[in-house]
């Protein structure tokens, strides 16, 4: 048994631990690290695997009890917690972004790199989990298939269901970091230029956040992103994708279903009430991520589609040129 803390016991960190304990065989949850100890006790007395329960992430990562770590605090705290992750020596899942602006992003990215260095083997992923879901991961298949022809740009939807406290950064560093991720992996190629718009200001928003924010990012191998992205939108979450190629147009739906259309042939997407978050959609790619990161943990085998610190970085130095279109 892979026994794993986990720090952060919010949506992202319960999520994370009832995965393992329904769906990763040979993994369990020992213990949890939150500022919130009613979270913290709530969640281990429904797992009932949980031996330490702790409001430092400290202790969590040194725990005996504990061989592998997840990273699931606010976004603000990721750096101070890798750091102390490269200290205990322990393989460990962050949640995505690796940090919130780019300068602290170089600099745990290198000390990740000279931890791993200094032991001989990848430590750290992160958790950039549309690179294991299965509408993304048929969306790479048809493309590499060749059979819709070249890929000519793609047209995204990126809106998240009232989020109090975010802001016009975050759009970019929180939400839209996962498609500056998802497309340089799909694609393999690198981000050239963002540029961003602003439609009509919602009043469902705070008066300072630029929300909706419409932004077009160009990857160097000219393939155009079109997204429109919604902090606080009042129709549910939705995400979704249009791959517009030569001869037929690929689409994920807000549910994750996979649509094809083409001149002989176009299938509609389901319907449905919407959720209001991402847990539901995304599940099977997290369920997919983890499974792959307690492989690769008990392998010894690096997963190619786990995200490294490099991955995370770039991603955040692709946001980078988002937040700096902001005007
Ligand atoms: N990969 C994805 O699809 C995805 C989706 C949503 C969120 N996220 C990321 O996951 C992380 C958590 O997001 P969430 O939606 O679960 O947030 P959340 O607010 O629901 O949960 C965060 C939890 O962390 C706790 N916390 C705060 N400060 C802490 C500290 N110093 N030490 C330990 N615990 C602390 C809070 O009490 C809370 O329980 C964020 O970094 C977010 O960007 C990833």
């Amino acid at each position: 048994m892979l026994r794993i803390g986990v720090i952060g016991t919010g949506i992202m960190g319960a999520g994370h631990a009832r995965f393992i304990q329904e769906h990763v065989e040979g993994a369990e949850v020992t213990a949890l690290a939150d500022i919130d100890p009613v979270r913290v006790s709530a969640l281990a007395n429904e797992l009932g695997t949980v031996v330490l329960q702790t409001k430092s992430p400290e202790e969590l990562m040194k725990s005996a009890a504990v061989d592998a770590i997840i990273i699931a605090s606010p976004d603000s705290f990721h750096v101070e917690h890798l750091r102390l992750a490269i200290a205990s020596g322990k393989p460990t899942l962050c949640e995505k972004p690796i940090a919130t602006n780019l300068e602290d992003a170089r600099a745990i990215s290198n000390e990740i790199q000279a931890h791993e260095n200094s032991v001989g083997k990848k430590l750290i992923s992160f958790g950039f989990m549309r690179r294991f879901d299965p509408g993304y991961m048929r969306l790479r298949e048809e493309v590499e298939s060749g059979k819709y022809g070249k890929p000519l740009y793609v047209k995204a939807v990126i809106r998240n269901h009232l989020s109090p406290g975010t802001t016009s950064t975050g759009i970019f560093t929180n939400m839209a970091v996962h498609d500056f991720d998802i497309y340089r992996w799909l694609f393999k190629s690198d981000w050239e230029s963002v540029s961003s718009f602003y439609p009509p200001h919602s009043s469902s928003a705070p008066d300072d956040l630029n929300d909706p924010l419409v932004f077009v990012a160009k990857l160097k191998n000219g393939i155009t992103l079109v997204v429109d992205a919604m902090a606080n939108g009042t129709a549910g979450y939705d995400t979704r994708v249009e791959l517009v190629c030569e001869r037929g147009n690929l689409e994920i739906g807000p549910f994750g279903d996979f649509a094809v259309r083409t001149l002989e042939n176009f299938e509609v997407t389901r319907g449905g009430p919407m959720e209001i978050n991402w847990m539901k959609k995304f599940e099977q790619s997290y369920i997919n991520e983890l499974r792959a990161w307690v492989g690769e943990i008990k392998s010894g085998e690096v997963h190619p589609d786990l995200a490294t610190h490099k991955d995370a970085l770039i991603a955040n130095e692709s946001a980078a040129l988002g937040v700096a279109s902001i005007s």
